[in-house]
């Protein structure tokens, strides 16, 4: 089959990979239909390089049409159609039974002491191959996989459910925010952008920032109040919010943020040592980029809540204890637990409506053979680019 494989720093390729094939009872096999690139694509397209080896399949966000069942797998049949979450999880472990399914007993990865595995995202997180490719082993799909209807929606009504939906519900969910309260989102971005149409349906007030003037609009067209990334922005969001700040603000930035030039070199650098070097680095010397987070410390309520769905790395990285402490600030963050949140989800996008606006996202559809041309559309945010979904049944252009 077909499949978008790393290649090296800031280079991918579509190569040509043994088909995927039943392993355990438990797995399935997917026929891929769309999927998706996420922000967290970037980071390994850009800085943790040292985690992957060439060609590893990517990709954590796809849907499609189940081809071949194990034994063990006996939730679905042969032609549903599935939204697979990027989360590998068992279901019966003690953290699945507490809602807990990126910290999976099952799947943890030891060997680096982390969580869950996850698809197609570096050795960290199990080197499971991604779906970013015609078909997709799935373990554990006697738990995983979504079921949809089959009725002619398009894919993209149901897709997001593999990750930045759940990601912004749970991001939302932890900011904590009062009735009638005021959300912040850093970042408008896909995940942004769903935390901040999210936020509006549970009736907040949202303000949302991000640089991108096309990221901006996207948002206020959903009646988000949006702001330019701007030095003195803290004073005026606070302005707005009876001289307090806003009750919960959402990351949805993560270290690839705008506004540290240095620690962008730093990054870089780390993805051009040799492995196991850059590994140490970004583990231990602060390679990320902390404008974000810090600036929602900055902007929260004194005893409100900052919730990172943006990934972060480094442990040697500086955060401001002594105002964390001062202004009381509650902190949640984390990889989303898909399955935690599908059922509060789902009436939402099942309704004809579409009130968190799942069809208008994607800016891009595309086939899987020109995925490499589009992480870099995506990544330096040309042609207006918001949200790829790749197609691999699709010609290419
Ligand atoms: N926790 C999870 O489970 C989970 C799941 C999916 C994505 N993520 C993470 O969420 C983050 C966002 O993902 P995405 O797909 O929306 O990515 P994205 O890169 O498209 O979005 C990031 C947005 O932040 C904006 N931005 C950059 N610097 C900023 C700053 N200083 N202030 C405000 N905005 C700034 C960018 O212009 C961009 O629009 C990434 O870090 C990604 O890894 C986490
Ligand atoms: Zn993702
Ligand atoms: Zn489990």
């Amino acid at each position: 089959m077909r499949a978008l494989t790393w290649q090296g720093t800031e280079k991918v390729s579509v190569e040509t990979v043994p088909d995927p094939t039943i392993q355990e009872p438990t797995d399935a096999i997917v026929r891929i239909t769309s999927t998706a690139i996420c922000g967290s694509d970037l980071h390994l397209y850009r800085v943790l390089g040292p985690y992957i080896d060439r060609g590893d399949v990517l990709g954590h966000e796809p849907m499609g049409i189940v081809e071949e069942v194990g034994s063990g797998v006996t939730n679905l049949k042969v032609g549903d159609r599935v939204v697979i979450p990027f989360n590998i999880s068992c279901g019966h472990c003690w953290m699945c039974q507490h809602g807990l399914q990126s910290q999976c007993e099952t799947t943890q990865v030891t060997e680096y002491g982390t969580g869950a595995s996850l698809f197609g995202y570096t050795k960290m997180y199990g080197q499971v191959p991604g779906g970013q490719a015609e078909y997709l082993r799935v373990p554990h799909a006697d738990y995983g996989p979504i079921v949809v209807p089959d009725d002619g929606t398009p894919d993209d009504r149901w897709l997001f459910l593999s990750d930045i939906l759940p990601t912004a519900w749970q991001a939302v969910q932890y900011a904590q925010v009062p009735e009638g309260g005021t959300l912040a989102v850093l970042g408008l971005g896909p995940v942004g952008q769903f935390a901040a149409r999210i936020g509006k349906h549970l009736g907040y007030r949202v303000l949302a920032v991000d640089p991108e003037q096309v990221r901006r609009d996207l948002g206020a067209k959903h009646g988000v109040e949006v702001f330019d990334l701007t030095k003195d922005l803290v004073p005026e969001l606070v302005d707005l919010t009876d001289g307090r700040g806003p009750d919960g603000v959402v990351d949805a930035v993560g270290m690839e943020a705008h506004g540290n030039p240095m620690a962008g070199f730093a990054q870089r650098a780390a993805g051009l040592l040799p492995d196991k070097l850059a590994q140490k680095a970004i583990e231990t010397a602060g390679v990320d980029r902390l404008a974000a987070v810090h600036g929602a410390i900055d902007l929260v309520r004194r005893g409100g809540t900052v919730s990172l769905s943006g990934v972060y790395g480094g442990m040697a990285d500086p955060m401001p204890m002594m105002t964390l402490f001062d202004k009381q600030i509650t902190i949640r963050e984390g990889q989303c637990n898909v399955k935690r949140w599908i059922d509060d989800i789902m009436p939402l996008v099942t309704d004809p409506s579409d009130p968190l606006g799942t069809l208008d996202l994607t800016t891009h559809r595309v086939s899987l053979e020109d995925a490499p041309h589009m992480y870099e559309v995506f990544q330096k945010k040309q042609d207006g680019c918001v949200k790829v979904v790749l197609d691999p049944a699709m010609a290419s252009a």
